[in-house]
């Protein structure tokens, strides 16, 4: 039995981090969660939901107060640039008694993890998750328009994670002991190329999805379309041209920190499915 802890959440609004305030909720811990606009975010009522700006440290002691563990991202602000206030953050967090932080591994290096790393009195875990399941709701207005997808390296292979992994392992690490001073590469329990992902989505909305393979200079062009910026697109480029050996090699994290197997992306299209279908 763990003991009702609890817990700043910060990046709650996001793709994972709303993740993390789902399972240390389903855990039976208190949460707290942050945002810069409280007006624009919702969450069940038992969520305490506090207005902070990670780019403004000094202004986050309210919010630390009181809580034993905290989660954290590492960029912030209108040009999801690095964040630089680590250090600052991590001392108010340190005086106001937080024991552990998990720190969202931002694909490379960056300052704010560098400051959970170095920080003293904090048992500290650098999630590393691989591509998120989530990647593939990109997916969903082609598929919803034209039943096509449009992609480039279809044969990449990913063992790509569902967010909602990425936050059991998160509140886990928030909230036992023995995971201080780790690094958790996260995936899911599967490698899977671009095919057979969107194989898998079109079982489960039961209807035919046409993937057309795009050369990396198109696939270039439709990114500056959507607005990408060129240093994304440089790391797409990247990454999907030459996926690491830890983006496509099943890590076995979940099962060996949860307890439970990892999802399956069958599972999160099934989850999805209303999306793909344009009933959302
Ligand atoms: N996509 C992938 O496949 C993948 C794989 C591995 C790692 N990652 C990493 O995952 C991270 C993205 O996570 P995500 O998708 O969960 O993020 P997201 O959905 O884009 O959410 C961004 C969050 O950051 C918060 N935020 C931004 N600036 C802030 C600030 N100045 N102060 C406080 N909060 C701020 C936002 O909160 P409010 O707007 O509510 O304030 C929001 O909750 C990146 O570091 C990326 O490198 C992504």
């Amino acid at each position: 039995m763990t003991q009702t802890q609890k817990i700043l959440v910060t990046g709650a609004t996001g793709t994972v981090g709303r993740q993390v305030v789902a399972e240390l909720l389903d855990r039976g811990h208190e949460v707290r969660a942050l945002t810069r606009d409280a007006a624009k975010a919702s969450f069940p009522a038992r969520v305490e939901l506090v207005e902070g700006d990670l780019t403004e440290p000094d202004g986050l002691a309210p919010a630390l107060a009181g809580v034993t563990g905290l989660h954290l991202i590492t960029f912030g602000g209108a040009a999801s640039s690095p964040l630089e206030t680590g250090p600052r953050i991590l001392e108010i967090a340190r005086s106001a008694g937080v024991r552990r932080v998990t720190v969202l591994h931002g694909g490379g290096p960056t300052p704010l993890e560098d400051a959970v790393r170095a920080a003293d009195g904090v048992d500290w875990t650098v999630l590393m998750p691989v591509e998120f399941m989530a990647n593939a709701l990109e997916w969903a207005d082609g598929i919803v328009t034209n039943g096509e997808v449009r992609e480039p390296f279809v044969e990449r292979l990913s063992a790509m994670v569902h967010e909602g992994d990425i936050g059991a392992v998160a509140a886990v690490a928030l909230t036992r002991e023995g995971h201080g001073g780790q690094e958790y590469v996260i995936t899911g329990p599967e490698v899977l190329t671009v095919a057979d992902k969107v194989r898998t989505i079109a079982a489960a909305v039961g209807r035919e999805i046409t993937l057309v393979e795009l050369t990396e200079a198109e696939a270039v062009a439709q990114w500056r379309a959507a607005g990408l910026p060129e240093d994304v697109i440089g790391f797409l480029l990247m990454v999907y041209g030459n996926t690491p050996e830890e983006g496509r090699t099943v890590s076995g994290t979940v099962e060996k920190i949860t307890g439970r197997p990892a999802r399956t992306f069958a599972g999160w299209a099934a989850e999805h499915a209303e999306l793909f279908e344009g009933r959302s």
